[in-house]
């Protein structure tokens, strides 16, 4: 029996394939409200049921149990606001009640919206609260401070999905996830985050959770990163090339995730448990500072969080590991865990490091990266510059 949906019952807000165009018509005739891409990865992501129960963007009231108490006002929990914003002229042209099209930059329909509510928010208030700082350097605040200054709240109903042309062979809806997961027969499912190429590490964590479930969901963001992550292209290049030569056939799939990260550590390390499982995984693997960036968070504040909720409510359960690294001395990878050495015999690099030296024309070594990913990874640093 597959694990159930957050809120019971799998979202979907998507129009029925026959009704597709009927609703594009009635669409032409409403008010344009554009949205960034940012907005449109959750767009489709509530309209494909990634972010069940939300059908749409989210209340007033919903936005204020999240960003204050770390649930949805039906006490159900959820860390991430998942919100629309709009300048405020725009709003004041908008009727309660009234229809209105999303629309790409390019002014393409992408859905069709209620505008239930408009409401102001206080930006400094949500930063702090999700993502413990109002500092500007952190990527998630300065996408918040960015905002548009009045939010809307309503249903979305998308014609169809969102239009992609990259990765369309790995573009699965939570329905057709579950779907595979049940054809491959597999009773438990490990979800894995990543905004990174799999390392040795990543690969370590994966596989040892591998050792107690079914399969694998490599599940890895190609919404917006921040400009210093490699590039989503890349990445997938590196999955196909690891999977290929090192995990066994019919236990692992990639399938992209079309969310921006937000760089929200604790918080975002539950919101992502969420979502994997409204993808049908049963597991969720959170190791060493997931999801965060800087020294904004401490290296294990997003496996404490889930201390603060009700097992049972989230529903997943996490599996979380310690910091993984290469020890000279055992001669694989470990964690202090399961090596007794020292730190003088563990290989550590970090993210800053390792982009120094591809800049540099240098290749990670193999402690640290399988060699296949380090050449992946130089060319697509030489094609760069
Ligand atoms: S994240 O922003 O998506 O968390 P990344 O892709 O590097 O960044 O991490 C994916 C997952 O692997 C996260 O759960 C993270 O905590 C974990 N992780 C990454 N590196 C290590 C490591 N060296 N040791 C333990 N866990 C790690």
């Amino acid at each position: 029996m597959s694990i159930a949906p957050h809120g019971g019952k799998l979202i979907n807000r998507v129009a029925p394939h026959g009704q597709a165009d009927e609703l594009m018509a009635r669409a032409a005739t409403f008010k344009k409200v554009a949205i960034d891409d940012r907005t449109t990865s959750d767009l489709e992501m509530i309209g494909n049921g990634g972010l069940s129960p939300l059908e749409g963007f989210m209340s007033a009231a919903d936005y204020r149990a999240v960003v204050r108490d770390m649930h949805l006002a039906n006490g159900l929990p959820w860390t991430i606001p998942i919100t629309l914003g709009v300048e405020p002229d725009v709003a004041d042209g908008l009727n309660l009640g009234e229809d209105v099209a999303l629309t790409n930059g390019a002014g393409d329909v992408l859905a069709v919206m209620t505008v239930e509510e408009k409401y102001t928010y206080d930006k400094r208030e949500r930063c702090v609260a999700v993502f413990r700082t109002d500092d500007e350097a952190h990527p998630g605040v300065a996408a918040t401070l960015n905002m548009c200054d009045v939010l809307l709240g309503g249903p979305v109903t998308l014609p169809r999905p969102i239009p992609h042309r990259r990765f369309l062979q790995y573009r699965l809806s939570p329905a057709e996830t579950r779907a595979l997961f049940a054809e491959k027969g597999w009773d438990t499912v490990v979800g894995f985050q990543t905004r990174n190429p799999i390392h040795r590490a990543h690969e370590y964590l994966q596989k040892c959770a591998m050792e107690v479930v079914d399969g694998l969901m490599i599940h890895p963001i190609v919404g917006e990163t921040k400009s210093d992550d490699i590039p989503a292209e890349v990445r997938m290049q590196c999955y196909k090339v690891l999977i290929d030569n090192y995990y066994p056939e019919g236990r692992v799939c990639v399938v992209v995730n079309p969310a921006a990260m937000r760089y929200a550590g604790p918080r975002e390390a539950i919101f992502h448990a969420i979502v994997r499982k409204n993808y049908g995984c049963t597991h969720f693997i959170v190791g060493r500072d997931h999801a965060g960036v800087g020294d904004y968070y401490g290296t294990y504040d997003a496996q404490h969080i889930f201390k603060e909720f009700d097992p049972a409510a989230l529903g997943i359960t996490p599996l979380f590991f310690d910091h993984a690294f290469w020890c000279a001395k055992c001669g694989n990878m470990a964690t202090t865990k399961t090596c007794p050495h020292g730190a003088e015999d563990h290989v550590f690099f970090s993210g800053t490091k390792v982009r120094e030296m591809l800049r540099a024309g240098e290749l990670p070594p193999p402690e640290f990266t399988r060699s296949e990913i380090a050449k992946i990874l130089l060319e697509a640093a030489k094609r760069a510059v």
